[in-house]
């Protein structure tokens, strides 16, 4: 299939992304902090009962996972990407290695992982990986980000997008300007701005095919440290004038990342952007957003799984709702 089709059907109407792909120390921090033991089993146990959860794909298009969760099976004997494709969902992998301190750029981060990224995406692909995610993480604050970061991270994002279309894969480019900090909402805009124009130009120089690839960006939003509160429709403006001024047309589609925002404060910002036209599907690709009361509920207890799919349900309904214009909570 092309990555256009893949790409149209990663943001059909009223689907969004599930991301699941927390690195195994991400996700060792977070089942320990819900007093789960973060064992190898314990993540697979978590993950299996997220994707089994019934209904998902009447929301979801698509589940990111990391490189362990794909390589898992189900208690049944099927290996993740099997049984997503059997409940009618794509799947996605994560295929960077992690943001390193980039030298010359002190505080600033790069996103590594190019070396052997040609041959990793062809056997994901055979083993039926159907898009991959690669995420930058931009900072504000202090004269960052620098043109130096922004640059380097947007040239490693159009590189990685170039080889998964390479391999029919579809990139999700996913650079995301951090909401940490005491920075006001227009240092966000600014900042979100200044990276997509630069990750463009490196996507447009790379020969990327924007119609076969899915942005994933922050929302604009006021720093966490800022004391500045902004409502959905502020929110949703900013967002959506920040977008047009920098992501292309032709583009399949935007996901929006969470970033950390209270869970339903995600759902009614996301809704909020259905008041604009816009010249690409609008959905969510959300982690936290989606997944953390399915933790706190299931609390890693096998007897409380039906406890945790029916929060994750409740979450993909709502934020489905909020594409669509239905009940969000
Ligand atoms: P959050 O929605 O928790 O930000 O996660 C999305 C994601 O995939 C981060 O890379």
């Amino acid at each position: 299939m092309s990555v256009q089709a893949t790409a149209t059907e990663m943001v059909a109407p009223g689907k969004g992304i599930l991301a699941a792909d927390e690195s195994i120390a991400t996700m060792s921090a977070r089942l320990e902090k819900a007093g789960i033991a973060p064992t190898e089993d314990n993540r697979r146990a978590y993950r299996e009962m997220l994707v089994t959860t019934p209904g998902l794909a009447e929301g979801i298009s698509g589940v990111i996972l990391c490189d362990e969760t794909f390589h898992q099976s189900t208690s049944d004997g099927r290996p993740f990407p099997v049984a997503l494709a059997d409940t009618g969902l794509l799947t996605g992998i994560k295929v960077d290695t992690g943001a390193e301190p980039l030298a010359g750029a002190p505080g600033e981060k790069v996103t590594e992982g190019l070396d052997g990224l040609r041959e990793r995406l062809a056997e994901y692909a055979s083993l039926g990986a159907r898009f991959a995610k690669w995420r930058a993480v931009i900072v504000i604050g202090e004269g960052r980000p620098t043109s130096r970061a922004r640059r380097a991270n947007a040239h490693a994002l159009a590189r990685y997008a170039a080889l998964c279309q390479e391999a029919a894969v579809v990139p999700i480019v996913e650079p995301e300007v951090l909401m940490e900090g005491e920075h006001s909402m227009a240092a966000c805009a600014a900042a979100t701005t200044a990276t997509l124009l630069d990750v463009f130009a490196e996507l447009r120089e790379a020969g990327v095919a924007l119609d076969g690839a899915v942005l994933k960006p922050n929302m604009v939003v006021p720093g966490k440290s800022s004391g500045e509160r902004a409502d959905p429709e502020q929110v949703a403006k900013a967002t959506v004038g920040t977008l047009r001024g920098a992501v292309p047309a032709e583009v399949a589609g935007i996901a929006f990342l969470s970033g950390g925002q209270p869970v339903i404060q995600a759902t009614e910002n996301l809704a909020a952007m259905r008041d604009f036209e816009v010249p690409w599907p609008l959905t969510f690709s959300f982690g936290r957003a989606l997944v953390d009361p399915a933790l706190a509920a299931w609390q890693g207890r096998p007897e409380r799984v039906e406890a945790g799919q029916d929060a994750l349900a409740d979450r993909v309904r709502g934020n489905a709702a909020a594409l669509t214009g239905g009940d969000m909570v």
